[in-house]
């Protein structure tokens, strides 16, 4: 039996190892592991009686034809971030390709067709972006972006066609037919955990917006220039970064991380005459992240200003917090009481594809708990039983939203 919880966890543990860096997982937007990974992917999707395309972004799509003409999507992410854990994003896709393969087992069709999607690029690792496969499937995709580029200067423009597709034809997929998104991911917090359950029902995702930051100041002799004269540009986003946490303990619910930073030229013995670094901000309310940005870019400049620095500040991206649909939301907790657990709502502080799906249709998305809390690290992990209870809750939800499609009938079945 394809469609169980070892099965599910012996793929994660197969995509585990498909990875752009020797040793640890790491698979960006538009590699080569990336493409390895799909390939796979989309071979168990044809088992489990899928048909299967890649639209232009890249993003991998698997159709289960129902009986009827509208379409529930479901899914989550392929892309990690570097040294990631076996189980973010992965765990969604796997989830739901299990489902899909007990149906095709049993031979049974819904009253609705359910593509699964394995997005492309949810963790924005290679651009500094975020949520570039599911935006471009959502038809939230801002085109600007194309002119991004990675850290060797490759745009993403240049990324997309590289990997097979048209940058030109990023085209939504369009919302006629669908019921929804539903995605099951790890919760990447301690909650569950500490509540003592497996499982999860999301209300919300909270809003993130992402910059990319360079102060520029002066490249010199480490050695000959006094420490009065210098325009050392890692000291101006050293004291940045420092602000960056002190402003975001001042504003409650609010998070801020620079967790990425180069020093450049990048040398023991020179000066650093630029300093680039990325800044990721989140909180469940739009209005206070957003009065956080403008203070940080405020408080940039300042700083900047006094150490005679320039600075460079590109707002790469901004997604606002999204609520869960009440409805879908409702079925999935039925589905979680009818599987014997209990039912616990929490917000996501993680982002996830499901935010920008919001943009195309309503969403829900189930949490499954995960040891300690911990993810993106290689230590991420979580229990066989409970993967095995996400397992069973989403097949309960696609039949309880199959009734609801069809009230009153009976789902077919071939033999
Ligand atoms: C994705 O994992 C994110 O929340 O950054
Ligand atoms: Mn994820
Ligand atoms: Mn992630």
């Amino acid at each position: 039996m394809k469609g169980t919880a070892s099965t599910v966890m012996e793929r994660c543990e197969l995509l585990g190892n498909i990875s752009e860096e020797p040793g640890r997982l790491t698979r960006p937007f538009g590699s080569q592991a990336m493409r390895e990974a799909n390939d796979i992917v989309s071979g168990w999707m044809r088992v489990a009686g899928m048909t299967t395309r890649f639209d232009e972004i890249g993003n991998l799509i698997g159709r289960y034809e129902g009986t009827g003409n509208e379409t529930l999507v479901v899914g989550s992410h392929l892309d990690t971030v570097r040294d990631a854990g076996r189980y973010d994003g992965q765990l969604g896709v796997m989830v739901a390709l299990a489902c899909v393969q007990q149906l095709h087992d049993r031979g049974e069709r819904l009253p609705y067709t359910i593509e699964v999607v394995a997005f492309a690029d949810e963790e924005g690792l290679r651009f500094g972006t975020t949520f570039l496969g599911s935006s471009v499937y959502a038809g939230a995709f801002d085109e600007s972006r194309l002119n991004l580029e990675d850290r060797n200067g490759v745009t993403l423009r240049e990324a997309v066609r590289a990997f097979g597709g048209d940058p030109g034809a990023l085209e939504g997929r369009g919302k006629g037919d669908l019921l929804g998104y539903f995605e099951v991911h790890i919760e990447q917090g301690p909650v569950l955990e500490q509540e003592d359950l497996p499982l999860g029902v999301v209300t919300a995702i909270n809003g993130q917006s992402r910059v990319r930051a360079s102060f520029i100041g002066k490249a010199e002799h480490a050695g000959t220039v006094p420490m009065e004269g210098r325009r050392d540009a890692l000291c101006a986003a050293a004291e940045f970064v420092l602000e960056v946490e002190c402003a975001a303990k001042a504003e409650p619910g609010s998070v801020a991380t620079v967790g990425e930073i180069s020093a450049l030229p990048g040398a023991v013995n020179v000066i650093p005459g630029e300093a680039d670094h990325s800044l990721d901000l989140r909180h469940p309310e739009d209005a206070a992240r957003e009065r956080l940005r403008d203070h940080l870019e405020r408080r940039a400049r300042e700083i900047a200003a006094s150490r005679r620095c320039e600075l460079r500040w590109q707002l790469r991206q901004e997604t606002p917090a999204v609520p869960a649909d009440p409805e879908l939301s409702a079925l999935l907790e039925r589905a979680v009481e009818d599987s014997g657990v209990s039912v616990h709502r929490l917000p996501s502080g993680a982002g996830h594809d499901a935010a920008q799906m919001a943009a195309l249709t309503s969403v829900a998305m189930l949490f499954v708990r995960c040891q300690e809390g911990i993810s993106h690290n290689p230590a991420e992990s979580v229990r066989r039983e409970d993967v095995g209870a996400a397992i069973e809750v989403m097949s309960r939800f696609l039949t309880l939203l199959a009734q609801d499609v069809l009230p009153g009938a009976s789902r077919e079945t071939s033999s």
